[in-house]
């Protein structure tokens, strides 16, 4: 298949590229900034030249966006907000103008558009939209408004031969430098890997493989629209997953950090608590629904994996990476 993934160069891309290139299919990555043979210029916000590689192109896969990886200040989330609603605009109408529309478009999303919650899971039916929860800082309602304007965007373009789904996905775990995975055994590996604010938040994620394996699935199933929860089924407390972390690593001790010490290592890594505090408690109901079958529904085995895969990377020589990856230069928790 043609395969065409505007911001494609990020950590998620990467992983998307990888696999679905070695399987055989033809990926073009829209870029702002390309530089390796098959990427192509666009602006991530108009209409352009890039749009003929959309045109007779059979899967599109929008990622496009700033990183959500950083402090979230006003300037920040507004740039966060605009370049996923433009970058989806003009992808929408890149598609409504082809003369050969993709089958499907696979809009990214987040889990983030969920509640702030612990007392029971959110799927696609029953889930709560997250950005009315009491107790929680005021801001936080903005990742929500974004993933709810980015969503907004693709259902309203009018690309009646294209099918649409947007993918609400939970952190990808690849294990790729740079990473959020990278990021969190960095830190297991520290001793700082411990419980953040008492631990109980629980965190959805969902194994490179496995969000493969359901983006294809997705890409091929003719019958499924909208949004869709990419998760494993089994998102745990804070506490836990990064106990599991610790145990495959062989780290004994994990300081536990309270939210003041998680707002101040915040700050030094240039990033925000919301990633670290919010329970995004999400579940795979339409993939599960759909007969779709985790190869890593629970995270002790995913982790395992992941362990296994980084202690098999080959070493970063001084001077450099040992294989470059343009996902280095942008490090991503979301
Ligand atoms: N990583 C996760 O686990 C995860 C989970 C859920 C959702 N998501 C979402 O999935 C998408 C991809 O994630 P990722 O981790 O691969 O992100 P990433 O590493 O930050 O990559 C996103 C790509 O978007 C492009 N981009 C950045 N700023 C842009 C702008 N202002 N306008 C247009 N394009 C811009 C960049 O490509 P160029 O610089 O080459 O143009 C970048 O490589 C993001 O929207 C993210 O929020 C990620």
């Amino acid at each position: 298949m043609k395969i065409v993934i505007p911001g494609g160069t990020g950590q998620v891309g990467t992983v998307l590229n990888r696999a679905l290139s070695a399987a055989g299919h033809e990926v073009t990555v829209l870029s702002r900034q390309p530089a390796r043979p098959g990427e192509v210029p666009w602006d991530g916000r108009t209409v352009g030249p890039w749009a003929e590689v959309i045109d007779g192109s059979d899967v599109v896969i929008n990622l496009a966006g700033r990183s959500v990886s950083c402090r979230y200040t006003a300037t920040h989330l507004q740039a966060m907000m605009d370049s996923r609603v433009r970058s989806t605009r003009a992808v929408g109408e890149a598609i409504a103008a082809a003369a050969h529309p993709p089958r499907v478009w696979l809009q990214m999303s987040t889990a983030t558009i969920y509640a702030h919650r612990f007392d029971a899971p959110n799927d696609e039916q029953t889930g709560v939209i997250g950005g009315a929860e009491p107790g929680v800082p005021g801001y936080w309602a903005y990742s929500v408004d974004i993933a709810k304007a980015w969503e907004r965007e693709q259902a309203t373009a009018d690309t009646p031969h294209t099918r649409k789904v947007a993918l609400r996905s939970a952190m990808v775990m690849s294990p790729d430098r740079g990473g959020v995975f990278d990021v969190l055994l960095r830190l297991a590996r520290l001793g700082l890997g411990g419980p953040v604010a008492g631990g109980a938040q629980y965190v959805s994620w969902i194994h490179d493989h496995d969000f493969v394996r359901a983006v294809q699935f997705l890409a091929a199933r003719d019958d499924i629209a909208g949004p869709v929860n990419l998760a494993a089924p089994g998102p745990l407390p804070h506490r836990m997953f990064m106990h599991a972390l610790r145990t495959v690593w062989g780290v004994p001790v994990g300081l536990p950090a309270t939210k003041g010490m998680a707002e101040l290592g915040a700050f030094a890594l240039r990033s925000d608590t919301e990633l670290l505090l919010k329970s995004r408690r999400v579940i795979p109901g339409r993939l599960l629904e759909a007969g779709f079958d985790f190869r890593y529904p629970q995270w002790p085995a995913a982790a395992g994996d992941l362990v296994g895969r980084v202690r098999s990377r080959p070493r970063r020589r001084r001077s450099g990476p040992a294989s470059p990856s343009r996902a280095d230069r942008t490090p991503a928790m979301s």
